[in-house]
């Protein structure tokens, strides 16, 4: 059973191949066509299919188009048409408008031209396949919150063998993830930099607008939370009702505030207890001991953090690509494992008893030979090396900034030691050095520790396990006598978004950590994703691009070195 799952509504398009409900590869267009997300979030453009991202799953999986069972759209227009409500505050032919969403169904529509096997998958059952499945769990709670689906903002479910059942859906405009657009917009970023709020929350005090905060979103224990209206006014620039609660900021380039602090901090304590108060009631309506988590909201490492520690769940999983990125590969395990057994087809794999999805590592390759043919073709000075892991492991440990470029690229916003940029985590310096060299980001953003997973719980309380530890998901206390140790990766409230490295998973980058571990007593490194304000790199000659126009000290390709 060959099943092509398709992200192609909004952003963060992208394309996942499913051969008998085993992810067989996925990556995110934008690491192709080179543009932040892939594409718009417009309303006249969700025709623009992924088809690098398609034809990379095919050609890769050895699968032609017409061998394929099923095409899963993560996107269902009919149920959006059905659940749509006119926006009062929208523009004329725009998102929330009649004529809008005409607009934006019918060019869904129109795509639509694989005759019998093509599947609109709703979004958030997408989203939750994407968690559920690849967990491995036999039964779960699952959580999803986002922006929007079709018209739903979030989603109670659960999962119990291979079905997914749906507990409780919240609509539109109470939208977690469209207030944190709108906040990030609101403190002087881009609406795509809920990260950069979150790092900001650490440095502000939370109590100080806990009362503002809670005249814009109330929740309650029963699952349900609402957002002030006046606030969301979906995809316009008002910020009326913001101004109203907070009043001005001043967002020029004298830089930020502690106001700004403080606002980061209240919305990133109050966005825990609501994560926290979805957790718990579903537990309440579904007792059992895992939880999966997906949506965008799912990327914030402080409330997973505080979901896995505080809630009831004894296990929590979240998946690398829990963004809508994910709903590709969402959308096609959906279909597998619901649909397909509903009609009865034989041989259904169970997604528990087998590792449906063992690793992030599912986008593109490039062999030595590839990149040996390329770097000539280039006239550049490269040498072949035997000692790979420990020639990188000396120059962090030296001080320089090593771009590492190994194997399959990963899947999901994070680099987790094949797309990355490593260095020393025992330099202070070294933060401002990376952001000057190489990444111009703002300063209080935080850098990622990868440490050997043997060494992990020597380093950072981790809490209660989880899979998802691997994957730079929570933000993680350092433990008290490794403060002074790795300043470079502490983040000002003493946490860090650790990624712990394990040895099968990806033998390479544990061999480097291992190396500097050896010189240094330190089974750490710093980790941060190989780009300078664009996507991750993909190809070599990304690689190479983004080497010659910053000024990353070593690159290392494959089994090649070149030094600047
Ligand atoms: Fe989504």
């Amino acid at each position: 059973m060959k099943i092509l799952g398709v992200n192609c509504v909004y952003h963060e398009t992208s394309a996942a191949l499913i051969i008998d409900g085993k992810v067989v590869n996925a990556v995110e267009e934008e690491r192709f066509n080179r543009y932040k997300h892939g594409a718009e979030a417009r309303v006249d453009n969700p025709d623009e299919i992924p088809l690098n991202s398609i034809r990379y799953c095919l050609e890769q999986g050895g699968i032609k188009a017409e061998e394929l069972d099923a095409v899963c759209c993560s996107f269902h227009p009919g149920l959006r048409e059905k659940e749509y409500t006119d926006d009062p505050y929208s523009l004329e032919g725009n998102w929330g408008s009649s004529e809008g969403e005409k607009t934006f169904i019918l060019y869904k529509a129109l795509q639509v031209d694989i005759s019998d096997c093509f599947h609109w998958i709703p979004h958030h059952l997408a989203h939750a396949a994407s968690t559920y499945y690849p967990s491995s769990f036999e039964k779960a709670a699952i959580l999803v919150v986002d922006g929007i689906g079709e018209y739903s903002t979030t989603l109670l479910a659960y999962g119990k063998g291979s079905k997914i059942k749906t507990l409780k859906k919240l609509y539109f405009s109470d939208s977690l993830g469209f207030l944190w657009e709108k906040m990030s917009k609101f403190l002087g970023f881009s609406e795509y930099d809920a990260c950069k709020v979150m790092g900001l929350a650490g440095y502000g005090n939370p109590l100080k607008y806990r009362k503002e905060l809670s005249l814009i979103i109330k929740h309650d224990e029963k699952g349900s939370f609402s957002i002030a209206e006046n606030v969301i006014q979906f995809r316009r620039e008002s910020f009326d009702g913001l101004l109203s609660i907070f009043g001005s900021l001043n967002n020029d380039a004298s830089g930020l505030t502690e106001k700004h602090k403080d606002i980061a901090a209240a919305l990133q304590n109050i966005t825990n207890r609501v994560m926290l108060s979805l957790a718990n009631s579903i537990y309440e309506q579904y007792p059992c001991d895992a939880l999966c988590i997906a949506g965008g909201v799912g990327l914030n490492c402080q409330s997973n953090w505080i979901i896995k520690e505080k809630g009831p769940y004894q296990r929590i999983y979240i998946p690398t690509a829990a963004h809508d990125a994910g709903t590709s590969m969402g959308a096609a395990l959906y279909h597998y494992y619901n649909a397909n057994s509903a009609n009865g087809a034989a041989n259904i794999t169970s997604h528990a008893s087998s590792k449906i999805m063992p690793h992030p590592y599912l986008g593109p390759a490039f062999s030595d030979d590839e990149i040996e043919q390329f770097l000539k073709s280039k006239n550049v000075q490269a040498r072949k090396s035997d000692n790979l892991e420990a020639e990188a492991a000396q120059f962090i440990a030296d001080g320089k900034i090593v771009a590492w470029f190994q194997g399959q690229m990963e899947f999901g916003p994070r680099a987790l030691g094949n797309r990355s940029l490593l260095a020393d985590p025992r330099n202070q310096n070294i933060r401002e050095v990376m952001n000057t060299k190489v990444k111009h980001r703002e300063v209080f953003r935080p850098f990622a520790p990868s440490i050997l997973e043997e060494e992990s719980s020597e380093w950072f309380a981790l809490g209660k396990p989880s899979e998802s530890l691997y994957y730079m998901l929570f933000a993680c206390p350092v433990k008290p006598d490794k403060l002074d140790k790795i300043p470079a990766v502490i983040h000002v409230d003493n946490t860090a978004r650790v990624q712990l490295v394990n040895q099968q998973t990806n033998p390479k980058y544990h061999q480097l950590i291992s190396e500097f571990y050896k010189l240094t007593g330190v089974p750490i490194v710093l980790n941060t994703s190989f780009n300078d304000s664009e996507p991750i790199v993909c190809s070599p000659e990304d690689a190479l691009a983004t080497f010659f126009k910053t000024r990353i000290d070593v690159l290392v390709l494959g089994d090649y070195i070149i030094e600047r």
